[in-house]
Order: C-alpha cells, then structure tokens, then sequence
C-alpha cells in the first residue's frame, strides 16, 4: 500500500470518528429526559378541575387511585360516553355499572364514598375495573378527603 494511500485512508478514519463522535455527541447532549409524574393527593373539588375542559387533562378516581386518562378523551371528555366520570370518583359508577348522577359522590366536601353497601358482585366489577385502569393508565395520585 502506497503511502499516499495510507494517509487517505488514515485521514477518512480520523474524518468519520470526529463526525460520529459530534454526531453522538448531540444526540447525548440534546436528550432531555421524561419528567416523571410525581403521585399527588386530590381531593375530590380539585380532581373536578381535571374534566378535560379547556384542553385540560382528564383525570378519574377509581378505588382511590387518581387515573390519568387523557389518552382517551374520546371516551372522558366532553360528549364521550363515560363523561360522567370525568374530574369525579368513578368507584361506585363502575362498580354499579351506572352512568347515573345520584352514584356520583354529592358532597365533594364531605367523607369519601367508602363503598360499604355495593355487594360482592360490584365489588368483583370495581375490583376488574380497578385492574383495567392500573394497565392502562398512570396512576397521578390519590383521592383523599377534602378534611383529610
Ligand atoms: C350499552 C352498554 C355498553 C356498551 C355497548 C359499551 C361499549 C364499550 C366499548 C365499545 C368500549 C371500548 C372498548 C375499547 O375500545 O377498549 C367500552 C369501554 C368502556 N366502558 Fe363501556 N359500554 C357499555 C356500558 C358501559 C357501562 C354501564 C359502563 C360503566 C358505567 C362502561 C364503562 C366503560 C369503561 C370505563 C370503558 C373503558 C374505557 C377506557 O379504556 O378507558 N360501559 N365500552
């Protein structure tokens, strides 16, 4: 091999690992990471916020767990078929397979709807539902009282 041509391909080597080493080097630098959901504590006035309204995000309670379920708006948000449950404690509504008001927690102030009265077969539905969610959504937080 020629000197000539020890020196070209010496020079094209050194050519490619500078423009690997910047090109990698960009990648690195201009990677920014997932910020993470830090779980935070909703009571049920501020998990109302969430409704999906304005573009906000659609957030669901389902056995304490505070769903975040804006990847499917078409189902939560405004003229969905489960917009009922938007912002709201869809517990007893799932467990109850009903998309009526009066299952809908009335007081947002006041205790929890701890479920004590559904039966064991809303009690299998809630805990099936609860199992979907938590496969399918990231859980943001926890519903807790109001006078927590
Ligand atoms: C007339 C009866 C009903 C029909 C035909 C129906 C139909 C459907 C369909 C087609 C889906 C979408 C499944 C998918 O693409 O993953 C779905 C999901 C769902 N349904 Fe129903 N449904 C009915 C009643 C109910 C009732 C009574 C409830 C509870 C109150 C309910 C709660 C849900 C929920 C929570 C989802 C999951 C949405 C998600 O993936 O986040 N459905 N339903």
């Amino acid at each position: 091999m020629s000197t000539i041509t020890t020196i070209s391909i010496a020079f094209l080597l050194s050519f490619v690992i500078l423009v690997g080493k910047r090109v990698f080097y960009n990648a690195t630098i201009t990677h920014q990471p997932t910020p993470l959901a830090v779980p935070r504590l909703f009571c049920p006035t501020t998990l109302l916020n969430f409704n999906g309204a304005d573009g906000k995000p659609v957030y669901i309670a389902v056995c304490g767990h505070v769903f975040d379920v804006t990847p499917c708006k078409h189902f939560y948000g405004s003229g969905g078929p489960y917009e009922n449950f938007a912002g709201r404690d869809a517990s007893r509504g799932l467990a109850l397979q009903s998309f009526d008001k009066e299952v809908l927690t009335q007081d947002l102030k006041g205790p929890l709807d701890n479920l004590a009265d559904i039966n064991a077969t809303q009690l299998a539905n809630l805990e099936s539902w609860e199992e979907y969610f938590s496969g399918k959504y990231t859980v943001v937080g926890w519903l807790v009282a109001e006078d927590h």
